[in-house]
């Protein structure tokens, strides 16, 4: 069986073509996986702007699908998955509405797919079928949650963050430094001429249920914002120090310093609690996926805490840990192997819920 993926949730426009294998261990081999990044467009705002968003995917959609399909050297394909949510409602509309089209055109299943059901399979696109129970980070610009994998194809939210993902708070503050956009491999960097304890940043425990979602124990949540604000609050305070002007750029010895502590406290409190819940729920393997793990601190902090218990962890390579199609794709084999059909009414959900 071969799928076509198409993925436009947030500020990529991906297609790809992935094909089953015999191969049990190793379920789906990618034959394209395209990628039109939108990061130069936003670049100037800081941030990602939805509007701009969804007329980009507009302009960049047909000739990233007709690439994939070039690149996959097919002239036919067994059924369509495209992101039915979470994400930009605008941006999601443009490739589902794609796909669905496609879909009947071509008389060909079309499968709607969660964005994280993408991330955690793109662990196994890469590495395999994982061994279960596994859990897994998923840690991006937009998300930042923790799903226990029992059996291939079960996802179970077990926490998220209550405000800004990781990758949203390492943007925010990438900005506040001057850092530009996206800021997470801005801070990575200056991160390793800085002293990691120089700032002493809190790290934000949450002990209390959220009442929003009670059926989640707040102590496996998570909560940037409260950094975020601690940054801003000695960023204001050492331009004081120093005489600058407010929104002058601080001397680079403190910027690499305030990189360093912010990143060694957003790495720990994401380890902190991924390796708690690895323990309660006796995993046979971690895996991390989302933008964010392409942080070099996260990578070996994660491997040492792993070996130290003597799990495997599992991370992309970057092409397959930022947003792409190919893990869409994976994961909507998945779901058509597991019996699902879709509809062509389903429509694009912001908020869309993985269970
Ligand atoms: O998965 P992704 O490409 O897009 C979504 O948000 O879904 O993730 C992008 C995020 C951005 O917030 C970016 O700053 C962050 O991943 N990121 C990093 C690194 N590389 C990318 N964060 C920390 N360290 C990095 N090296
Ligand atoms: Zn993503």
């Amino acid at each position: 069986m071969i799928v076509l993926g198409i993925e436009t949730s947030c500020d990529e426009t991906a297609a790809a073509v992935v094909e089953e294998t015999a191969d049990p261990q190793h379920p789906w081999r990618i034959r394209s996986n395209i990628v039109a990044s939108q990061a130069s467009i936003h670049q100037e705002w800081g941030g990602v702007v939805p509007e701009l968003s969804a007329r980009q995917h507009v302009r960049d959609i047909c000739g990233v699908v007709r690439r994939a399909l070039d690149e996959g050297g097919i002239g036919a394909y067994d059924a369509i998955a495209a992101t039915q949510g979470p994400g930009l409602v605008g941006s999601l509309l443009v490739g589902l509405s794609f796909a669905k089209a496609l879909a009947w055109a071509r008389a060909v299943p079309f499968i709607p797919v969660h964005h994280l059901a993408g991330h955690i399979e793109s662990l196994v696109l890469e590495h395999g079928e994982l061994p279960l129970p596994a859990i897994v980070l998923v840690v991006s610009g937009g998300h930042t949650s923790l799903y226990r994998v029992p059996a291939a194809g079960r996802y179970e939210l077990l926490g998220r963050t209550r405000d800004d993902a990781a990758g949203e708070a390492f943007d925010k503050v990438a900005k506040l430094l001057g850092l530009g956009y996206p800021g997470g491999p801005a801070i990575d960097c200056m991160a390793r001429d800085g002293r990691d304890r120089a700032v002493p940043f809190p790290k934000t425990r949450l002990t209390h249920a959220d009442r929003n979602a009670p059926e989640l124990p707040g102590h496996r949540d998570f909560s940037f914002s409260g950094l975020k604000t601690s940054v801003l609050r000695h960023v204001t305070k050492r331009r004081a120090a120093l005489g600058l002007a407010e929104g002058a750029p601080l001397p680079a010895s403190d910027t690499a310093d305030i990189a360093a502590s912010f990143q060694r406290v957003v790495v720990e409190t994401l380890l902190d609690r991924l390796f708690e819940v690895v323990r309660w729920y006796d995993a046979r393997s971690v895996g991390i996926a989302g933008g964010v793990s392409a942080n070099s601190r996260l990578r070996i902090e994660a491997a040492a805490r792993a070996a130290s218990r003597g799990l495997p962890v599992y991370i992309p390579a970057l092409a397959l840990s930022t947003d792409n199609a190919a893990m869409i794709a994976a994961a909507g084999l998945r779901r058509y192997r597991a019996g699902f059909r879709g509809s062509l009414q389903e429509n694009a959900e912001a908020t869309l819920r993985l269970t």
